[in-house]
């Protein structure tokens, strides 16, 4: 136990932390070309906030979260997703009275309590983008267009993009009729939950991940075929908008979302290359929630990508991540008198810029040398009694082995060329 991280936990090492570093360089990039400012929220919130804002009939508020009791005696849930605490920020810092839309992103760890399995654990990372304020389908378009430019940059290729409209809550409860009518014969097949969601939430049952609750509903009647005109009209102009693009695009009437806040146009990016957890990333719109949680109606979009599955599928089609390059120079010594002198040297070096390191083991001269060679340094010096007497050493290129004499007063000069 004391040795090994929680089930569904992974450590990032620095064997590796070069490629979320990359990824996360990508997204400030791209976040800045469309105007999305970053957001840092905390960790856990009030557990009434997810309650209210991802819902109480939805697997992971039912089954997932994970809530404890402070010592205040208060209720708090570990966030197990971002667009909650974004809205709550919205609504805490009076937001709304910004110049609209405000677009927001994160780049958030978020826990759920579920079943462990490739591409699903218990705390993952997510980037997300929230913009509020915009009604029309232009920022439904726009957020999708930055998925797309992200794959695009990422080298990522075969994802496919599936929408879909849920309609608004006029839609909503026209649907729920027609769908409880489909499934009051079904209802003693589904699972306990679902029995419960029957009179709450019907269209929490569509969404369901018990296999029992599948089969019953794979026919069950589907929402976009109970819009109203509005809605309609908003989902006519996001595909006339993504055509406009050139953006592919398949309408799945089957995508419902496992969040309770969504309204209008949802949307996920699926991938085959991964197995089961092929879904990368999740979003749409959610034009109540805001209201939902306290503020005014305002209208809101986002989305939210998995980065632990965007790695398995950029690992699944071989795309190499650059790694982060090793260090400038290794600086070698012989003796305590060169070892006084490199500790000053390699202070000096970093703080002109350079990667710059030294021996810390008592290594011997091989071992140094073999140990600079382990790091990458791109270059070496050997230091010496001598070296340090006349203000003179042999800088060599570790790639292409080329050596120069030069004067240690003029390292810093040197490298810096
Ligand atoms: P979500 O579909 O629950 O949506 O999650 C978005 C993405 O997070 C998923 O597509 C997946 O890549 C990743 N993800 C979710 N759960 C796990 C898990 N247990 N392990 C690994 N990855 C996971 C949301 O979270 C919404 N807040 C998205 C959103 C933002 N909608 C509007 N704004």
């Amino acid at each position: 136990m004391l040795t090994q991280a929680p089930k569904g936990t992974k450590d990032i090492l620095p064997s590796e932390v070069y490629k979320w570093q990359y990824i996360e360089k990508i997204i400030a990039e791209l976040c800045r070309n469309y105007g999305y400012k970053e957001i840092r929220l905390p960790v856990f919130e009030h557990t009434e906030l997810f309650q209210r804002g991802v819902g109480d009939t939805t697997d992971i508020v039912q089954k997932e979260m994970y809530t404890f009791t402070d010592k205040g005696g208060r209720s708090i849930t570990l966030r197990p997703e971002g667009t909650a605490g974004v809205v709550r920020s919205y609504i805490e810092h009076g937001m709304a009275s910004l110049p609209q839309p405000i677009k927001l992103y994160y780049n958030i760890t978020a826990y759920r309590y579920e079943k462990m399995q490739k591409g699903r654990y218990r705390e993952f990372h997510q980037f997300g983008v929230e913009a509020f304020g915009s009604e029309g389908p232009g920022i439904d378009i726009e957020i999708i267009s930055m998925l797309i430019m992200l794959f695009d940059r990422l080298g990522v290729k075969d994802i496919a993009l599936n929408i879909n409209s849920i309609g608004c809550p006029e839609c909503r409860s026209k649907y729920n009729e027609a769908l409880k009518e489909y499934l009051k014969d079904r209802l003693e097949n589904l699972c306990e939950t679902c029995k419960t969601r029957f009179e709450r939430n019907p269209l929490r049952i569509i969404d369901c991940k018990e296999e029992k609750c599948k089969t019953h509903t794979v026919s069950a009647p589907a929402l976009i075929e109970h819009l109203c005109e509005g809605c309609e009209q908003h989902f006519e102009g996001m595909k006339a908008g993504l055509d406009n693009l050139g953006i592919a695009y398949n309408v799945d009437k089957n995508i419902v979302r496992g969040l309770d806040y969504y309204t209008k146009t949802v949307f996920e990016f699926v991938s085959k290359n991964i197995g089961s957890q092929g879904t990368v990333c999740g979003g749409g719109r959610y034009d109540g929630l805001i209201e939902a949680c306290g503020g005014k109606a305002t209208s809101g979009i986002g989305f939210a990508i998995g980065i632990e599955r965007l790695l398995l599928v950029m690992e699944a089609q071989g795309i190499s991540i650059p790694e982060t390059q090793g260090i400038d120079i290794f600086v070698a010594t012989i003796g305590d008198k060169a070892e006084k002198y490199a500790e000053k040297l390699v202070y000096q070096l970093r703080g002109n810029g350079i990667n710059a390191e030294k021996d810390l083991m008592k290594r011997s001269l091989k071992a140094q040398m073999k140990y600079a060679d382990k790091l990458g340094a791109v270059y070496s010096v050997v230091l010496g009694d001598d070296e340090v007497d006349n203000n003179k050493a042999v800088l060599k290129n570790m790639t292409n082995r080329e050596q120069r004499e030069v004067s240690l007063d003029s390292i810093i000069e040197e490298l810096k060329k």
